[in-house]
């Protein structure tokens, strides 16, 4: 493999790659590292290679005449040849961007700097555009060496014979298991019995449950990927039952005060159908009660003949799944009881999140609403979903967190609260397997 690394400061790449097993795959002639001095392709006697943006604004951008110089003078067209670029709005580098990049003969990587680079430098030299993670550094280059370290490690024979990528941690989409050396123990913490055992098969079978084990709890994105047999999914339907992350989720059905089509406050009449739905989403994403907030007593008179017939009546005997997701509705007559029984169980009151298929100014998104759930798992948070046409203004603005309307690639937008529900629970509450 050839990099052909273009840089104005190739003094970064004078120590990185001149040691350990990068300096012995160099003298091995396994991979080639070249830099090229961007500066040494601009026409002009200053040897200028950034520029005002046209439109004005802050900031020097990277012209095109040096780079694109660099580029058509070190591309070796004859082999299998790709163009990189080194930039924060790129694709996120991962292990598979790596291994794709170790099927190449050459990797020209142009390392950004400045606030950018001319646009046309992308379309008409880049292939690809990566980027190692959401944070800015002031340039490319550090992007360069950790692209050019984990593309190497898929060369054959940079690893050495013995070694290969394929145990590492994300091949398999799975975190490495726990690896111990000696000494056996160290101030009394020990090594796992079963690694002294010699028993080969018992130890890989300790080592694939622990790296299922680690990545469901410290990265359990990577399980959607994950190729997993029936017994390791099995595995973790177990580690589902011990150590799942204990959010304390709480959400309720609000059938008064809400709007109806003309933005009257109306009380709208409940239907089993989102009743039986909502529960049974609710079971699935572990919500510890589904409230019903309804303030009519002939409407409370028929929920509960349903709730009592699925709960306690011949509904329970007969579906006894059913039986367990409607044993999770509570019915109340206001938001305030719901609260006030919350604070009372969890002895704080709970953060409150609202939804509703319109937009307002300062909506939090799904995945910052997940991050905070999951930091903040001691507070309980109550998500209020709104029947009619939507939840009426004082208790959208009295909420703690307005999220973000649920939406697709298309401006319909008109799930029924159901939908909306199983699929705020799922963006929010999913395990991702
Ligand atoms: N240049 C500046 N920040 C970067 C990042 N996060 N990834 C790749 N190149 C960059």
């Amino acid at each position: 493999m050839r990099y052909d690394i273009l840089t104005i400061f190739p003094e970064f790449f004078e120590s990185p790659f001149s040691f350990g097993i990068f300096k012995k795959a160099q003298d091995n002639g396994l991979i080639d590292i070249k830099t090229h001095d961007i500066r040494e392709y601009s026409s002009d006697k200053h040897k200028t290679v950034d520029d005002t943006p046209y439109g004005g604004g802050g900031g020097m951008l990277m012209k095109i005449d040096p780079i694109g110089s660099a580029v058509e003078d070190v591309k070796d067209e004859s082999g299998k040849s790709i163009v990189v670029l080194t930039t924060p709005d790129g694709e996120k580098f991962s292990d598979k961007t790596a291994r794709e990049l170790a099927g190449f003969d050459q990797i020209v990587i142009i390392c950004g700097r400045y606030e950018g680079v001319d646009e046309r430098i992308r379309e008409m030299y880049v292939d690809r555009e990566i980027s190692i993670g959401d944070y800015v550094l002031s340039g490319g280059e550090n992007a360069a060496s950790v692209i050019v370290e984990s593309v190497s490690r898929f060369i054959p024979g940079v690893l050495g014979n013995d070694l290969s990528p394929e145990n590492d941690s994300f091949n398999q989409s799975l975190l490495e298991y726990p690896q111990y050396t000696r000494p056996e123990e160290f101030k009394g913490e020990k090594v796992p019995q079963v690694l002294l055992s010699g028993n080969h098969k018992e130890i890989d079978e300790w080592r694939k449950k622990e790296s299922i084990k680690r990545t469901f709890t410290k990265r359990p994105d990577l399980l959607d990927k994950a190729i997993l047999s029936t017994d390791e999914i099995e595995l973790i339907k177990e580690l589902k039952e011990t150590s799942s992350p204990s959010f304390k989720a709480y959400i309720a059905l609000i059938h008064y005060p809400v709007y109806n089509n003309r933005f009257k406050i109306i009380n709208t009449a409940f239907t089993n159908l989102d009743v039986h739905d909502i529960a049974r989403s609710a079971v699935t994403y572990g919500v510890k009660t589904f409230y019903l907030v309804q303030p009519n007593l002939e409407q409370q008179k028929l929920v509960n003949r349903v709730l009592t017939h699925w709960t306690q009546g011949e509904g329970a005997s007969f579906n006894k799944s059913r039986s367990e997701a409607l044993n999770l509705v509570e019915l109340r007559n206001t938001l305030e009881d719901v609260v006030e029984e919350i604070e009372e169980v969890e002895g704080e009151k709970p953060v409150t999140i609202v939804t509703d298929a319109r937009s307002v100014d300062n909506m939090i998104g799904f995945s910052e609403l997940r991050e905070l759930i999951f930091s903040e798992a001691k507070k309980p948070y109550l998500i209020l979903l709104g029947t009619g046409w939507g939840l009426a203004r004082e208790i959208m603005e009295s909420a703690d967190y307005t999220l973000k309307p649920v939406s697709g690639y298309t401006n319909y937008n008109h799930l029924s609260v159901r939908s909306a529900a199983a699929v705020i629970l799922d963006r929010l509450f999913s395990c991702k397997i």
